[in-house]
């Protein structure tokens, strides 16, 4: 594991230590319970609309303790999770709650089988800027055809904005120091170019229903062609 990784995986552990298998502890820390309450149910409403009718066989990369897996799993008892998890604790507690977990970096991590559905959850914006496309590549490979890829990742916004203006260490959105934050389009270009993709549908998360501000992330939902 390099050094970027290493750094994260102890300053997950410690979030952990603090917060334990919660929302605020894979959220906003600095959030009051109902505001992440409200971000989690944006997403879970777009994750359950963007699956397929009955999804066989997920997975969830950086999937922290299950809090999205664990919604799957309420709706679609009979899918096969797999989760991977830089922070052993969250990945104890996957493996305890919902299926297999490795205890892996997605970037160590390598898929043996095929997925109908691949999941990125908050976690892109902890990889390395330059290893983005390889390892969207990589599992997108790994996605069968007709397969769903949904990403959820923080885009610009005005918590970054003020986080720039004030220069101020704390505002990072979920904790750890080493955030990517995604310019508007870079997410969607990625997505684009993996061969066989049709973005089906973008969505801003905001704090202000139907309006989409503050933007706080931005999802993607993408099909991959029945024959690539
Ligand atoms: C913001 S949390 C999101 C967790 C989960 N996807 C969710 O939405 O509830 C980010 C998670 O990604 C994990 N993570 C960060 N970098 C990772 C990497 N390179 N490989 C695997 N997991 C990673 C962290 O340990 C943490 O659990």
């Amino acid at each position: 594991m390099d050094r970027r990784n290493s750094d994260l995986k102890d300053s997950w552990k410690q979030r952990h230590g603090a917060l334990g298998n919660t929302r605020r502890s894979v959220l906003y820390k600095n959030f009051p319970e109902f505001l992440n309450n409200y971000i989690h149910a944006s997403h879970v409403k777009f994750v359950l609309n963007q699956l397929p009718r009955s999804p066989r066989h997920v997975l969830d990369l950086g999937c922290g303790y299950g809090r999205i897996s664990a919604e799957i799993q309420n709706v679609h008892p009979s899918a096969k999770l797999q989760g991977v998890e830089l922070c052993d604790e969250f990945a104890e507690q996957f493996r305890r709650d919902l299926g297999d977990c490795a205890s892996a970096t997605i970037q160590e991590y390598v898929p043996t089988e095929q997925f109908d559905v691949i999941l990125f959850v908050t976690v892109l914006m902890y990889v390395a800027p330059d290893e983005v496309a390889v390892n969207l590549a990589r599992y997108w490979d790994a996605l069968a055809p007709g397969g769903r890829l949904i990403v959820i990742e923080p885009c610009d916004n005005a918590l970054i904005w003020l986080r720039k203006k004030t220069k101020a260490r704390n505002i990072s959105p979920t904790g750890g120091s080493l955030v990517h934050y995604f310019a508007s389009d870079e997410l969607g270009s990625h997505l684009d170019r993996l061969s066989g993709s049709r973005i089906i549908r973008k969505e801003n998360f905001g704090l202000f229903p139907l309006l989409g501000v503050p933007r706080l992330h931005c999802g993607f939902s993408v099909e991959k062609a029945a024959h690539s």
